[in-house]
């Protein structure tokens, strides 16, 4: 019989995705979202690639009543935990917003998991957790630390799914992404950023279909390879299948949570300032390289033909001259390594905001 697994946030970006990846290596998937950075286009976008519609809840993880009934009624073999609020400038003006929704609203959810047994869950996690003064590559064990209310929402969750490791016996991999970018090579789902976009590749995306005038380049004064911010952007099916690899890793052997992980260096979740190990794991999602704001603009230009005006200003206050992962730890635990270039994911992306113009 097919394993089903829950995705919270599952009509998002990555959510959706990730459905698709699951669905088409054996699983049952059930969508939970209460649709506030997601409509049912994405449901729509899903049953055309698969040719049918998983079942989905329109509900808030927040809703304690909805998630009891919703995980007594379903037989889930795990979860994967995409819902929650991700606009890091929002975050910074609306702490409580990001407090209620990602940490309050997790609390309500890991309560009624533990109520009803369900202890297997991929949780979304961010580069954005780890501190600016860390050498590169970023390893699981660079130094932690935030500097806004979202990054700080997803570094609390680690260490809550941490001690639920140890104290509950919960079986949790935190997956850190870098940058994701790309869409389904269909068409169908994608990302919809609603408003202004504040990440890079939407925003380039935008002037590329005529609808914003220029790209306004922030700094080009970095210690980079043109001046200007370094990232490591990955394909969102990559990202799609590295859940799909680690909800497989942890339904290998659910009931030994802490063993499976520690044979390679354990990585910790708290910094040596802090005094603490532990063997919870969290993993980077990434590629490994760095591609420049040039560079996208470039990959944009060569994707769509369209030439793509930008103009140089002032660094981003907060904005790092270069990031990116060392991504060796999910190859050796997960099996997972990327399989679609840079590129490639501009392409996707460029494809799917042409055709949903
Ligand atoms: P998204 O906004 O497209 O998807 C999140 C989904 O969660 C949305 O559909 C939203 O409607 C839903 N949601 C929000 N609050 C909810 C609640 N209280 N109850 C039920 N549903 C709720 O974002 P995404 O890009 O797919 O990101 C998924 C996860 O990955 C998020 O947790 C995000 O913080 C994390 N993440 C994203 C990125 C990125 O750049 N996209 C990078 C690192 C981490
Ligand atoms: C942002 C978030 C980070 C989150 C990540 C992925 C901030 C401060 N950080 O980081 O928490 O994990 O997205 O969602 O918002 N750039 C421009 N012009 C633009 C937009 C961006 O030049 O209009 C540059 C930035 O300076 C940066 C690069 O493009 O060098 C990528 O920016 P962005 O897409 O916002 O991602 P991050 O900075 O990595």
């Amino acid at each position: 019989m097919k394993k089903t697994i829950l995705l919270t946030g599952g009509l998002g970006y990555i959510g959706s995705h990730t459905c698709v990846v699951l669905e088409q290596a054996g699983f049952r998937t059930v969508l939970l979202d209460n649709l506030s950075n997601s409509s049912l286009s994405s449901l729509d976008g899903i049953e055309r690639i698969l040719g049918y519609r998983p079942v989905f809840y329109d509900a808030d993880i927040r809703d304690r009543g909805a998630m009891a009934s919703l995980l007594k009624s379903n037989d889930f073999a795990g979860v994967i935990h995409f819902a929650g609020l991700k606009a890091v400038g929002e975050s910074v003006e609306s702490p409580f917003e990001y407090y209620n929704n990602n940490i309050q609203g997790s609390f309500v959810f890991f309560e009624e998991m533990e109520r009803t047994g369900l202890r297997n869950i991929v949780f979304s996690s961010s580069a954005t957790v780890y501190a600016a003064d860390n050498t590169l590559p970023l390893t699981e064990a660079s130094k932690l630390g935030t500097t806004n209310s979202y990054g700080t929402s997803k570094l609390t969750l680690e260490f809550v799914l941490r001690d639920l490791v140890s104290a509950k016996a919960w079986n949790a991999i935190a997956l850190r992404y870098f940058n994701p970018i790309g869409a389904h090579a269909s068409g169908y789902i994608g990302e919809r950023p609603k408003g202004v976009p504040n990440n890079l590749l939407p925003y380039i995306l935008d002037v590329a279909i005529g609808k914003r005038e220029r790209v306004g380049v922030y700094g080009d004064d970095y210690d980079t390879v043109d001046g200007t911010g370094v990232r490591d952007y990955i394909d969102v099916n990559d990202l799609a299948e590295a859940h799909l690899a680690a909800i497989q890793k942890l339904l290998a052997s659910p009931t030994t949570p802490l063993p499976v992980f520690s044979p390679s260096p354990p990585a910790p979740l708290l910094s040596e300032e802090m005094g603490a190990k532990s063997s919870f794991q969290a993993i980077n999602i990434g590629t490994g390289q760095g591609t420049s704001v040039l560079e996208m603009i470039e990959n944009v230009r060569l994707a769509s033909g369209k030439s793509i005006p930008y103009a140089i200003l002032a660094r981003r206050p907060g904005d790092l001259g270069s990031v990116y992962a060392d991504p060796s730890l999910a190859r050796e635990l997960l099996g997972w390594e990327v399989k679609r270039s840079v590129r490639e994911a501009v392409g996707s992306s460029w494809k799917f905001v042409h055709d949903n113009r």
